[in-house]
C-alpha cells in the first residue's frame, strides 16, 4: 500500500500518519522529520535546511527528491510506504512519476488557514519519533511528556505565528496545485483520491481515513 498524505502545514498529516502506520504496518516517510534529523546531526544538508525551514520556505526540489528516492528504495518499503510532506511541488510529483513510483491512495486533509494558525500554537512534538500532540485537542497522558518514551516534548522552531503564515502562503502557491495534479492522475489511473474534513476531531478523522483505506 503506497499512500501520499496531502494538506496544509498543521492539517494533521503527521497525526494521521501515526494511525495509518500502526494499522497497516507501513513506514512513514516524513521529509520534515528527515530534515529535522539532519539539522540535529549538524550535517551540511541540515545546516542549509535549517535556514530555509526557519524562514518558512521549501528546501530545494533536487535535495528532497534525492532523499526520498533513496528512502523508498530501502527494504522496509517493499510492501508500501506513507509519504508525509512529499511531494510538495509539481516538480517533486513529476520526479516521482518519472522514477516509476506510483501510489494507490492520495489522502487530502482539508483545514482552513485560520484554524491552522490556532492549532500550531498548541502543538508539541517528540523529536525522536515525530509523534505529535496538542495541548488541548490531543494531549499527552502526562503533560509535556511523550506517551511512549516519557521524553520531554518540544515546540518546533517553525511554529511561530508569522512563520506559520509564511508556510501557509507557500502551501497555497506551490503545494495546492497538487490537488488538481492528483485528481487528474486518479481519473486516468488506479490511484484513488480521498478527501477528508480535517476540522473534525482527531479520532473522527482517523476513523474515516482508516475506513476508506480498509
Ligand atoms: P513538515 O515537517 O512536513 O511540516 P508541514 O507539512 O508544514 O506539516 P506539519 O508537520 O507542520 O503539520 P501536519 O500536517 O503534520 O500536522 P500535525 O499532525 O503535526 O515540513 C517542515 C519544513 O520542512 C517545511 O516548511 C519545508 O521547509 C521543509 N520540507 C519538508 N518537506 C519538504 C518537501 N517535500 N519539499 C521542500 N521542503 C520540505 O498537526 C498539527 C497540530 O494540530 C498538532 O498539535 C496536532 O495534535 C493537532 N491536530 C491534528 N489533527 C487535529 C484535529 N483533527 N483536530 C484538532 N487538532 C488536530
Amino acid at each position: 500500500m503506497r499512500i501520499i498524505l496531502l494538506g496544509a502545514p498543521g492539517a494533521g498529516k503527521g497525526t494521521q500518519a501515526q494511525v495509518i502506520m500502526n494499522k497497516f504496518g507501513i513506514p512513514q516517510i516524513s521529509t520534515g522529520d528527515m530534515l529535522r534529523a539532519a539539522i540535529k546531526a549538524g550535517t551540511p544538508l541540515g545546516l542549509e535546511a535549517k535556514k530555509v525551514m526557519d524562514a518558512g520556505q521549501l528546501v530545494s526540489d533536487d535535495i528532497i527528491i534525492g532523499l526520498v528516492k533513496e528512502r523508498v528504495a530501502q527494504e522496509d518499503c517493499t510492501d508500501g510506504f506513507l509519504l508525509d510532506g512529499f511531494p510538495r511541488t509539481i516538480p517533486q510529483a513529476d520526479a516521482m512519476k518519472d522514477a516509476g513510483i506510483s501510489v494507490d491512495y492520495v489522502v487530502e486533509i482539508d483545514v482552513p488557514d485560520e484554524e491552522i494558525v490556532k492549532r500550531m500554537s498548541g502543538r508539541r512534538v517528540h523529536p525522536g519519533s515525530g509523534r505529535t500532540y496538542h495541548v488541548v485537542y490531543n494531549p499527552p497522558k502526562v503533560e509535556g511528556k511523550d506517551d511512549v518514551t516519557g521524553d520531554d516534548l518540544v515546540i518546533r522552531d517553525d511554529d511561530q505565528e508569522d512563520t506559520v503564515r509564511k508556510r501557509l502562503g507557500v502551501y497555497h502557491d506551490q503545494t495546492k496545485p497538487l490537488i488538481d495534479f492528483y485528481t487528474a492522475e486518479a481519473a486516468a489511473s488506479a490511484t484513488q483520491y480521498l478527501k477528508f474534513d480535517g476540522t473534525e476531531s482527531v479520532d473522527q478523522v482517523s476513523e474515516k481515513v482508516l475506513a476508506a483505506l480498509s
